[in-house]
C-alpha cells in the first residue's frame, strides 16, 4: 500500500495536458506492469509502470487507468484490486475502492473484477484506443475483440511531457541523488584490497535500503578488467590489491531515478597509469557538464566529452594521429575503440528516461531546456582481454567511468550528485577510511 508521491494538482494537470491532445472519440486504457512469476508462487519484485506513476502515482500491482469522455468532460477511472481479506492476509493490505477515490487523483474507482464489462461498453463507443499493449493480457484481449476502433500509442505525447521536470519532481530527484551519493561514499569507505565485488554492492545497496529506497537498475560493480565490461553485473569476483573498481549504482525515490558512477582504487591510492586515465575522464566529464547549457543542442555535450577524450588519448600516446582523425566522421573515429557508449541520457521515472533521445545516437537533435535532467558519463576502457583493437600495455585492465546527474537551468547546469566525491584527492581520502 502506498501514497501518491506528488500533489493532486500536479497529477490532474498532467492528465489534462495529455487528454487535451487526444482527438474526439478517444478512450485511454493505461495498464500498470504485470506481476512476473519467477517460479511457482514466487514473483520478481514488482515495480509499477512509469506511465501509471506519471499520470496518477499509483504504485500497487494490477491496476488499469481509464479515461473516457462524457460530453466535453474527461472522466478518469482507476480499476484496482478490491478489498479481500484472504488475499490481503497473504499479499498485503490493499487500498481498496473507497481508499482509491478518496486518496488518488481520479474521478472514480472500480474493482478490477468489473473491468471487462465496464471497458467493453466504452470500447464499443470509441474510435481510437490509446493503450500500451503487451502489459495486461486481459485488456489486450478485450481490445482485440473490438471492431472499428483503432489502436493508438499514447507514449509519444506522454514522453514529450515527461522530458521537463517540475519543481517537485526535481525535489524527488535531488533526494534520490543524495541517497545514491551517500551510498557511494559508504562503499568507498568499506573498500579494502581483496574485497569481493558483491561486498561493495552490499555496502551500496544497504544504504539504499536504510534510506527506504531501492536500486533503479541492477548495480554494476566491476573490479579490474570487469570495469571494462559496460553492463557487467554478476559482481561475483574478488578485487585484487592495485586494481580499480568501477561502481555504477543508483536508486529511486517515488520512482525517480539517480544514476551515479564512480571509480576508485581498492587500496586507496591511484597508480600513475590509473591516475592518467582517471584525470582524463574527469576532465572530459567536467567539459560535458559545462556543455549542458539551455539552448545548446543535445549533441554538444557528447561532442565536448569526445573532444577531450580524443585529444587525451593522443597526448597519452594511445592514438597516433591528428585530433580530426581521432574524432573521425560524425564523432565515430578511433577514440571510440576506448569509449564505446553515449555520453549520457535523460533521467527521470526511468533510468534511461524517455523523450530526449540519447547522447551520441542518431535520434533527432533537441536543444537543452531548463527542467531537463540528464546524465553525463564519459569513460575509457582498456580491457586486457580484448583482441579487436590494440590495448596499450600501460593501461591494460583499466576501466574508468565518472557519471553525474545534471539539471539544466537557465543559469547553467546544476549537478544533483555534487555531494558524491570525484577528485583524486577526495577519493583517496575516503577509500578504506571507515572511521
Ligand atoms: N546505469 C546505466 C547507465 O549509466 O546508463
Ligand atoms: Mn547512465
Ligand atoms: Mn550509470
Amino acid at each position: 500500500m502506498s501514497e501518491p508521491a506528488l500533489s493532486d494538482s500536479e497529477y490532474l494537470s498532467r492528465q489534462s495536458v495529455f487528454l487535451g491532445q487526444l482527438p474526439e472519440g478517444s478512450l485511454v486504457l493505461m495498464p500498470t506492469n504485470p506481476v512476473v512469476y519467477r517460479s511457482n508462487d514466487t514473483t520478481f519484485p514488482f515495480r509499477a509502470n512509469s506511465y501509471m506513476l506519471y499520470l496518477c502515482g499509483w504504485s500497487d500491482p494490477e491496476a488499469v487507468l481509464m479515461a473516457h469522455r462524457e460530453g466535453a468532460e474527461w472522466i478518469t477511472t482507476l480499476f484496482v484490486q478490491p478489498h479481500d481479506t484472504k488475499a490481503e492476509i497473504w499479499e498485503g493490505r490493499r487500498v481498496g475502492i473507497e481508499g482509491t477515490v478518496s486518496g488518488w487523483p481520479v474521478d472514480q474507482a472500480h474493482s478490477l473484477e468489473d473491468i471487462a464489462d465496464s471497458v467493453t461498453s466504452h470500447l464499443n463507443a470509441c474510435t481510437s484506443v490509446y493503450c500500451i499493449s503487451g502489459l495486461n493480457s486481459e485488456l489486450d484481449e478485450l481490445i482485440s475483440r473490438v471492431d472499428g476502433a483503432e489502436l493508438a500509442d499514447p507514449t509519444p505525447i506522454l514522453d514529450d511531457m515527461r522530458v521537463l521536470k517540475s519543481k517537485d519532481e526535481i525535489r524527488l530527484m535531488q533526494e534520490s541523488a543524495d541517497i545514491a551519493s551517500a551510498s557511494h561514499i559508504a562503499a568507498m569507505r568499506a573498500t579494502f584490497p581483496g574485497i569481493g565485488e558483491w561486498q561493495v554492492q552490499s555496502a551500496i545497496e544497504a544504504h539504499f535500503i536504510a534510506c527506504k529506497s531501492r536500486w533503479s537498475y541492477p548495480s554494476i560493480v566491476g573490479g579490474g578488467d570487469n570495469a571494462t565490461i559496460l553492463h557487467y553485473n554478476s559482481n561475483d569476483n574478488k578485487i585484487s590489491d592495485g586494481e580499480l573498481v568501477l561502481v555504477d549504482a543508483g536508486c529511486e525515490v517515488s520512482g525517480y531515478a539517480s544514476d551515479i558512477t564512480r571509480t576508485w582504487p581498492v587500496n586507496g591510492k591511484f597508480s600513475d597509469q590509473q591516475r592518467e586515465v582517471y584525470e582524463l575522464v574527469l576532465k572530459a566529464e567536467l567539459a560535458g557538464i559545462e556543455a549542458c547549457q539551455a539552448g545548446s543542442p543535445w549533441s554538444s555535450m557528447h561532442h565536448a566529452t569526445s573532444r577531450v577524450l580524443a585529444q587525451g588519448l593522443i597526448d597519452l600516446g594511445v592514438l597516433d594521429c591528428s585530433l580530426e582523425d581521432a574524432l573521425g566522421d560524425d564523432f565515430n573515429g578511433p577514440f571510440r575503440n576506448y569509449f564505446m557508449h553515449g555520453s549520457g541520457h535523460m533521467l527521470g521515472l526511468d533510468v534511461h528516461d524517455v523523450g530526449g533521445g540519447r547522447q551520441g545516437d542518431d535520434k533527432p537533435e533537441r536543444s537543452f531546456e531548463p527542467g531537463m535532467v540528464l546524465t553525463v558519463e564519459p569513460g575509457l576502457y582498456f580491457g586486457s582481454w580484448r583482441t579487436d583493437v590494440e590495448i596499450p600495455e600501460r593501461y591494460a585492465g583499466i576501466g574508468v567511468r565518472i557519471e553525474d546527474n545534471v539539471l539544466i537551468t537557465s543559469d547553467g547546469p546544476v549537478v544533483l550528485t555534487s555531494s558524491c566525491p570525484k577528485t583524486i584527492d577526495e577519493i583517496e581520502a575516503l577509500v578504506g577510511n571507515d572511521g
